[in-house]
């Protein structure tokens, strides 16, 4: 690793992998180079110098080895939804696109297993399987457009991780090629696994630093059969914050709870011309609620009781979602709120998570620096978790205050989240925009661990370069 100088690809490059790949899967068009230029984070553009498009691992595997020969940067590219630039090409080179890799190779209803590839649309996995039964929970905001393995890769979450754990805990083994060409399996299909180092876990959440992610084994559980959702408007958003965490100290688990800032719903109900809410003025924030089982009478009890905990804090009318229409149009708009503040300003996100119980200190934390350095702030995120997704919007921040000033002020944010048990990204990763405030999260001694790690499957640095590490 360290600054490696990459080789340009030249037209003798180009010829190999159109040899390799096909004509139709090797692209210098200006348009496809666009399209890999970019991911959802903020606005950020680096071109690549050539898009391949393999469909097997042996394709993989081959360019693999010869960019590895070369020196020539590979970036994977899933579906391009991430939101700390993982998949961005900052050195050009090679976009490795992965959208080929889409079909789900077998579901294993005996055993509860599913064995995708990795360019599977995360709804479209769910759903097949569903309708055999089975259930993948985690479901992240961008589910609908989002591939597996890039869920995989950036470890992500969503609303349902606070009962059902994030990717993480889903995966059993992957398949994978090493910078240098060679097919591995990180594990075994199995539930229980204490052979030697966990290779699986480590290449989740490794934002393709380390291999390029072929085959996926994931984990399922039985379909739960029913759900309620509530809407639960507060007057305060520091005392939404404080009623998360009574609802577990009552002995319940939500399928989702997830909060939002008043201006994050309101933008988010302008951005999609929601009708059928009503926002008064004095309300602050917001909970979404929803618990999920097989046994409906079970789930009002709960709804029941955890609505009656609400309003121990000063709440607004609570809306319960009385409509499979009405429970869509819910999560429609909770899904859309980063879309919807992206469209509404220029913006910088910061994925915080602390231990559950500090989630009203950190709004108060992340208000409190705002005021102090001139940001406003919208929050929104997976309370459940403690996971805040602070959203920075420019706003009338002058172009030098935000260029120079912000960092100063996320770097005291990031700060006081590691102060408080929490750390510095829950499920957006670090990529390439998060990696200068590594050394918040880790020592020296801890990051230098990761980097030899880094070096041992990646010698030559090819492989996603200038990522999570600040070079
Ligand atoms: C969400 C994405 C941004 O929770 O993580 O909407
Ligand atoms: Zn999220």
């Amino acid at each position: 690793m360290g600054k490696t100088s990459f080789k340009k690809i030249a037209p003798d490059d180009i010829a190999y992998f159109k040899k390799l790949l096909g004509d139709s899967y090797v692209s210098i068009d200006p348009e496809q180079l666009a399209r890999c230029a970019h991911d959802e984070t903020e606005d950020l553009h680096y071109m690549p110098e050539v898009v391949l498009q393999p469909a097997t691992v042996e394709e993989v595997s081959a360019v693999m080895k010869y960019c590895n020969e070369q020196l020539i940067p590979v970036t994977p590219r899933g579906a391009g939804t991430g939101l700390s630039g993982g998949a961005l090409p900052v050195m050009g080179g090679v976009v490795l696109d992965m959208k080929r890799f889409n079909k789900i190779l077998k579901a294993d209803k005996e055993n509860f297993q599913v064995v995708t590839e990795p360019g599977v649309i995360t709804q479209e996995l769910q759903e097949q399987l569903k309708a055999q039964g089975l259930f993948y929970p985690p479901d992240p905001a961008s589910k609908g457009s989002c591939f597996i393995g890039g869920n995989v890769s950036e470890n992500s979450g969503g609303p349902r991780a606070v009962k059902y754990g994030v990717v993480k805990d889903y995966v059993l083994n992957i398949e994978m090629v090493l910078p240098g060409g060679e097919v591995i399996w990180t594990g075994a299909n199995v539930l229980k696994n204490a052979t030697g180092y966990n290779l699986t876990q480590l290449v989740v959440g490794s934002e393709g630093t380390l291999g390029i992610i072929t085959k996926i084994v994931l984990r399922l559980i039985p379909a739960v059969q029913h759900d309620l959702l509530m809407l639960v408007p507060f007057r305060s958003a520091i005392d939404a914050c404080r009623a998360v965490n009574e609802i577990f100290l009552a002995g319940y688990t939500p399928s989702a709870l997830e909060f939002m800032e008043r201006d994050a719903l309101e933008w988010t109900m302008r951005y999609v011309q929601a009708t059928g809410i009503s926002l008064p003025d004095d309300i602050q924030a917001h909970l979404l609620i929803e618990v999920d089982g097989n046994k409906q009478e079970q789930l009002y009890e709960e709804m029941e009781a955890i609505s009656a905990i609400m309003q121990r804090f000063d709440t607004g009318e609570i809306l319960f979602a009385d409509s499979h229409e009405q429970k869509q149009m819910l999560w429609a708009l909770r899904r859309k709120v980063g879309e919807a503040v992206k469209s509404n300003s220029i913006y910088k996100e910061e994925d915080t998570v602390v231990p559950r119980a500090s989630l009203p200190q950190l709004l108060e934390t992340v208000k409190r620096i705002g005021r102090e350095y001139g940001f406003t702030s919208v929050c929104y995120g997976h309370a459940g978790d403690g996971n805040l997704h602070v959203n920075i919007v420019k706003g009338d921040m002058s172009d030098a205050d935000w260029q120079n000033k912000l960092p100063q002020a996320i770097r005291v944010l990031f700060k006081e989240v590691v102060a408080m048990g929490g750390t510095i990204s829950g499920e957006h990763g670090i990529g390439f925009v998060q990696k200068h405030y590594m050394d918040i999260a880790f020592n020296d001694i801890q990051v230098g661990l990761m980097r030899k790690i880094k070096d041992v499957f990646d010698p030559r640095g090819i492989l996603n370069p200038g990522k999570v590490f600040v070079n």
